[in-house]
């Protein structure tokens, strides 16, 4: 196989930063852009960069996902979330292929099994519809393209609820943990991993019925916040006295669905991909942030 330009846009984010670990040992020709250097919200940047750069592939990993703070910059998450996407789109023209990342909040499923691709949207909050249009423009006007949802992003990189968890062990003798959200943390390694293989698989192949699709991947679980607190001081030996506590008693500007288990059964018939263990992955990353 020839060796590909891949463009990373929001590189220095959690998944943009684990693409640049995994780019280490591949035989592509990644360029890693954080927001300074392309700015996806700005069109005549993204025109601009296409005139002078060949690009083969477009790992999308540039998103506004400050999800509390979108509800009142919202023009500021929609300029990202949707506007950048269909930026992008347009100056790529059908002419490479593109990775999109999406969100389980575009759901909001009161539901007891775990969600599929068909499942109808109802984002509940700002950061969520963005994102749903984001996704629409890519499915809707794109035809290399596939969007993979996830959810509850950590890494050793940047800001999440492990990095939280950990930091705030170390500050408080206890602390107090939604119980009623449900759903499956994704290891921002795994997400990256994945989605090489996908890569792989669908430039090793003339299957053009890949595109256009949804696909969720997370890792295998199905845990409240307060479970995943636990396991996270469990394996890291923190000793924090630990409470489990209602939606209603942490109010946040952003509302959050209860329920954000996502089936991951399409992904894995359609490419072989194996989905991991949460706690063996939580375990990988906890030995990466010593
Ligand atoms: N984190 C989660 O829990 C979670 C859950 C479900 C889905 N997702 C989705 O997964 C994908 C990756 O998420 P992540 O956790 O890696 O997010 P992240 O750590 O917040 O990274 C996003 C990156 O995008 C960059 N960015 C923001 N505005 C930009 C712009 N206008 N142009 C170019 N880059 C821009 C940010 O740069 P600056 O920091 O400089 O602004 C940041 O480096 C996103 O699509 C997200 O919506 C995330």
């Amino acid at each position: 196989m020839t060796a590909l330009q891949i463009i990373v846009t929001g590189a220095n984010g959690q998944l943009g930063m684990e693409f640049k670990a995994l780019s280490k040992s591949s035989d592509h020709d990644f360029t890693f852009l954080s927001s300074s250097d392309l700015d996806i919200s700005s069109r005549s940047q993204i025109i601009d960069y296409f005139k002078d750069h060949k690009v083969d592939v477009i790992l999308n990993c540039a998103a506004y996902t400050k999800v509390d703070l979108a509800e009142t910059k919202k023009t500021k998450a929609y300029d990202v979330n949707a506007n950048g996407v269909k930026n992008l789109l347009d100056a790529m023209s059908n002419q490479c292929l593109m990775l999109h990342y999406s969100t389980d909040y575009v759901y909001n499923a009161e539901l007891d099994t775990a969600i599929k691709e068909t499942e109808p949207t109802y984002p509940s909050n700002v950061y969520a519809a963005s994102k749903l249009l984001g996704d629409q423009h890519v499915i809707q006007t794109y035809k290399k393209a596939i969007v993979l949802r996830t959810s509850w992003v950590y890494s050793a990189y940047g800001n999440n609820f492990v990095k939280t968890m950990l930091r705030l062990a170390d500050k408080l003798p206890e602390i107090k943990v939604v119980n009623d959200q449900i759903g499956a943390p994704t290891f921002a390694k795994d997400l990256a991993s994945v989605s090489m293989s996908i890569l792989n698989t669908i430039l090793s192949s003339e299957d053009i019925s890949f595109f256009n699709k949804v696909y969720h991947y997370s890792n295998s679980g199905q845990i409240s916040w307060y479970d995943f607190a636990k396991e996270i001081f469990a394996q890291a030996d923190k000793d924090i006295l630990l409470y489990p506590i209602p939606t209603s008693e942490y109010p946040t500007p952003a509302n959050r669905p209860f329920w954000s288990v996502l089936d991951c059964n399409l992904i894995q018939e359609t490419f072989g991909i194996e989905v991991l263990d949460w706690k063996k992955s939580l375990a990988v990353c906890l030995e990466k942030l010593g």
